[in-house]
């Protein structure tokens, strides 16, 4: 039984650094005209009222979106210009989640699927997605349904894997979907989200990669408070399986200024590195 609710946690700054990797490689992508298929194997309910009860326990935008909403760095215009085509003049709030800022992206010759297991949250992203035909949502299970679609006809697709980690076999199912996802298809561009709770439990799934000889693994990662065992998620970071090649200078730009508006106490700190050359 799932409990997590991403509602609790949107426009944090777990999802400020992972909207942003996901549209740097989307635009990427889009400028070839060739269709592309966007897989998002956790995909949540794709629209968040940042004034609902379960936004304003934890209040996370606060020190996510919140915080990076006043700068003005032209690499992140896109992301800025998404979100406030959800957002009217007055309140609420809404912060967009992983499938609606891709459809804001995809053209009409692209198509996206989205699972999503939690049966509100997939009844929630079939009404946030109604009527557009290049979406398929499917209420089953992501790392299962991506082997699935893979290899897909148009030999171009981003895949986004997010899951919550509440379930601790997690860490290791999305290195085994990864390894037989990569087997089928090679050239796709793969994004891994994770949270850093416990370093240990991240290197080990950075050793697990490293074991399973993918090539061209880049990782970019925000750290808002130091390591620690006792304060819960101090970090997130993107682990991308054939990014853009814009991206790595791109992140390396981004990082420092994202550590000087979301780091919460001094040890905040970012990697942008190879895991695997190309
Ligand atoms: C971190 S949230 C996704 C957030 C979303 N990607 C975004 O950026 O807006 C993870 C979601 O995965 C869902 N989930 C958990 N296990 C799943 C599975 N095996 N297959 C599909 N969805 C799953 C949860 O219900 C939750 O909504």
């Amino acid at each position: 039984m799932l409990s997590y609710r991403h509602s609790f946690h949107a426009g944090s700054f777990a999802d400020v650094l992972k909207h942003i990797v996901l549209i740097e490689i989307l635009q990427h992508l889009l400028k070839k005209d060739k269709a592309i298929h966007y897989i998002d194997t956790h995909a949540g309910a794709g629209l968040f009222d940042l004034d609902s009860e379960h936004s304003t326990k934890l209040k996370e935008f606060e020190t996510g979106i919140n915080r990076v909403k006043e700068v003005d760095w032209p690499e992140l215009m896109t992301y800025f210009e998404i979100i406030r085509s959800f957002n009217g003049p007055r309140k609420p709030d809404y912060y967009p989640g992983s499938p609606m800022i891709a459809l804001r992206l995809l053209r009409d010759h692209d198509r996206a699927w989205f699972y999503e297991l939690h049966s509100t949250d997939s009844r929630l992203l079939s009404e946030n997605v109604a009527h557009d035909r290049r979406v398929k949502v499917m209420s089953s299970d992501g790392f299962d349904g991506l082997l699935s679609l893979l290899p897909p006809v148009s030999k171009r697709a981003l895949i986004v894997i997010d899951p919550a980690y509440e379930i601790k076999s997690d860490y290791a199912e999305v290195v085994h979907t990864l390894r037989d996802a990569h087997r089928k298809f090679t050239t796709g561009t793969y994004a891994l989200w994770y949270p850093v709770i416990e370093r240990e439990r991240i290197e080990r799934l950075v050793r697990a990669l490293e074991a399973t000889k993918i090539p061209n693994i880049q990782r970019f990662e925000l750290c808002v408070r130091p390591d620690s065992l006792n304060d819960g998620m101090t970090g997130a970071g993107m682990i991308v399986i054939n990014p853009p090649w814009t991206l790595m200078a791109t992140m390396h730009v981004l990082l420092p200024r994202l550590v000087a508006v979301l780091g919460q106490e001094p040890g905040a700190d970012y990697k942008a590195d190879t895991i695997a050359a190309e």
